[in-house]
């Protein structure tokens, strides 16, 4: 039993929905503009009071239905968000309790948008040991909320939301391989400026949002995005051609196609849903995973190659057998 299986996929998206047309009311922008540079026609925002453990918990209870198991199944909890909802305690412990699981590790990650991938690398790690039997991994945020509404070079692209898997111990793969990397070099191209220990200065209007230098992050997660794949595939003396699907982070439409471009694989065989959720940060990637398992298209017995990127820079691939 030293692998790792996905069992169960979740997702959840809060029910309101905010189109292109609603943002030409708010900002100098065009439906035109938006999806041309970006591919996003709409997203969802949670409303008002509603929390990332909100989101996360309808996920999580997904992701356990499809996997045939109750909460008491689970004995670890990882879950990557950059908008929990408090400082403290983490949405990881708040989760297991709603689910009525205590006892086991329960913790976040902060990866920014590459969340889900690290905490999925951490669980795989969890179970190979033998420290875990079965886990639940989320990606879940409210980016909205730490977006400034002002800013068109931000506010067109992201959406909240929270995916799930439930993670089984096996005895093949599951998980074949997985990578995480991260330079801190790019700090200032996709951040925000304010934190708890750093204050919060006063004197900048936006320094509680997000700030993006857009283009220059494209340009790096593209190519980070290319050569994490192929890192990953080598080292597992694998091609492209052996890739079922590829679900990477859903940053933006031309970040996917030229992703896939440059790897030579089929835009087909690409998960993409970033017209109807926008760039959802840490749940993007389990979110594409559980739309594309619920309608058919993931197979049991396919290869799925899932890729992060976000703030930080920070990134991650895993390569699994579904
Ligand atoms: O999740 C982490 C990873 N995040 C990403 O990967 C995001 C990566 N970046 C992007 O997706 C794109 O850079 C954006 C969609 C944010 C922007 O697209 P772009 O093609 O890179 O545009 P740009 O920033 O180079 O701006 C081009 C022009 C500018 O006007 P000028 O200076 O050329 O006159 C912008 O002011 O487009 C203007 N612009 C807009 N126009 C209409 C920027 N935002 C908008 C807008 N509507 N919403």
């Amino acid at each position: 039993m030293n692998h790792a299986r996905i069992i169960g996929t979740g997702g959840h998206l809060p029910e309101k929905v905010l189109t292109n047309a609603d943002l030409e009311q708010r900002i100098e922008t065009t439906a035109e503009w938006i999806v041309e540079r970006t591919g996003v026609e709409e997203r969802h925002i949670a409303a008002p009071g509603e929390t990332t453990c909100d989101l996360a918990e309808h996920a999580s209870r997904r992701a356990l239905e499809a996997a045939g198991l109750e909460p008491s199944d689970i004995d670890l909890i990882v879950l990557g968000t950059t908008t929990p909802d408090h400082v403290f305690p983490s949405v990881a412990t708040q989760l297991q309790h709603r689910l009525g699981c205590p006892g086991g590790p329960a913790f976040d990650v902060q990866a920014v948008c590459t969340g889900f991938v690290y905490a999925l690398d951490i669980a795989d790690r969890f179970i190979r040991t033998g420290a875990a039997r079965r886990a639940l991994v989320v990606g879940a945020d409210t980016f909205t909320r730490i977006i400034d509404w002002r800013d068109r070079g931000t506010c067109i692209l992201f959406g909240d939301g929270a995916g799930a898997v439930v993670l089984e111990a096996a005895d093949k793969p599951g998980i074949i391989d997985s990578r995480l990397g991260a330079d801190g070099r790019y700090k200032e191209l996709l951040w925000v400026p304010a934190g708890v220990s750093s204050g919060y200065d006063q004197t900048r209007q936006n320094a509680a949002f997000v700030e993006m230098r857009g283009s220059e992050v494209f340009k790096v997660a593209v190519t980070t995005l290319k050569d994490i794949a192929e890192q990953i595939l080598t080292a597992n003396r694998m091609t492209v051609a052996d890739v079922d699907w590829l679900i990477p982070h859903q940053a933006n439409r031309r970040i996917l196609a030229a992703t896939a471009k440059r790897l030579g694989l089929p835009e087909g065989r690409m998960v993409d849903c970033v017209r109807t959720h926008g760039n959802t940060s840490a749940a993007s990637v389990p979110l594409a995973l559980d739309v594309a398992v619920r309608d058919g298209r993931i197979q049991r017995g396919d290869t799925l190659l899932l890729e992060g990127f976000g703030g930080g820079f920070t990134w991650g691939a895993v390569l699994l057998t579904y």
